[in-house]
């Protein structure tokens, strides 16, 4: 199994030429398949895939990570670029979302609506559960929060009626490999945490070796009890290779990097992983 993983959008870049845009998505190939997992908010998917002379119509599928803008925002322009597309997503994703701050309040969900992906000819694929994509590839599907520690990860709600609740982001979901060498594990936000996310992939797989956690982890203003219990639960596990983005920040990257040494490294847009 050879597995290829190009951040396509990620908040910043070091490569002149590609652009850094608030938001993750990747490019997953798994032998001869191509999967995109998440699209970034704005642009910067089509622009850095044709700076990276990546043909978005060559993909086969879309993963949807959650229903939040900054991965969800070129769903529609990627769809009329690459049609006829399976388009993977927990079937909450459309719920309205918000974020809070005091008396500001920002739509954060998406920016389309079901109707939108069937008009420009895509098949929906619910994945509320556990699901191989491909033989290998899974979707999590909704992920069990476990761990005391570990929350959404920032002040996220959803509108009931005309009022604003908690939001328990049910539809996070990562993409999981279980490659020889251990399972690859590829995130949005992990607003489920990160040692929930890697303990029920390998809690579906089998295989408690994890080779590598690549995407956004949600440690942005994580505590420092939630920062020591994830280190302890990492070093735990074992695993190989943290490639922190998006949501992590800077603090909490320093932090694995300072306890995990050179397992951690933050990923940017335009870096590509190998396996
Ligand atoms: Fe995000
Ligand atoms: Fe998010």
């Amino acid at each position: 199994m050879n597995v290829s993983v190009t951040i396509l959008v990620e908040n910043t870049t070091p490569i002149p030429g590609f652009r850094g845009e608030y938001g993750f998505a990747a490019l997953i190939t798994v032998d001869d398949k191509k999967i995109l997992f998440d699209t970034g908010s704005e642009d910067a998917l089509i622009k850095n895939a044709a700076a990276g002379g990546i043909d978005l119509a060559q993909i086969n599928d879309l993963i949807i990570s959650h229903g939040h803008f900054d991965h969800t925002g070129a769903v529609i322009p990627f769809l009329q670029t690459a049609p006829g597309k399976k388009v993977y997503a927990h079937a909450g994703i459309f719920i309205p979302r918000y974020t809070v701050w005091g008396n500001f309040r920002k739509a954060i969900g998406v920016p389309f609506d079901f109707q939108e992906i069937k008009r420009n000819g895509a098949q929906f694929v619910i994945t509320n559960d556990f699901t191989e994509v491909y033989p290998g590839v899974f979707v999590t599907g909704e992920i069990p929060r476990k761990t005391p520690y570990e929350d959404v990860g920032g002040s996220f709600y959803v509108e009931v009626g005309d009022r604003l609740v908690e939001d328990q982001l049910y539809d996070d979901m990562s993409v999981v490999i279980n490659h020889p060498e251990g399972l690859i594990i590829i995130s949005g936000c992990a607003h489920a945490g990160i040692i929930n996310t890697i303990e029920y992939a390998r809690q579906q797989t089998g295989q408690k070796k994890v080779r590598a956690f690549i995407g956004g982890t949600h440690l942005a203003g994580a505590s420092e009890e939630r920062m020591q219990e994830t280190i302890k639960a990492l070093q735990e596990y074992d695993v190989e290779q943290i490639i922190a983005c998006h949501c992590t920040g800077f603090e909490a990257t320093m932090k694995l990097r300072n306890a995990l040494e050179d397992r951690v490294m933050k990923g940017e847009t335009a870096m590509n992983f190998q396996y």
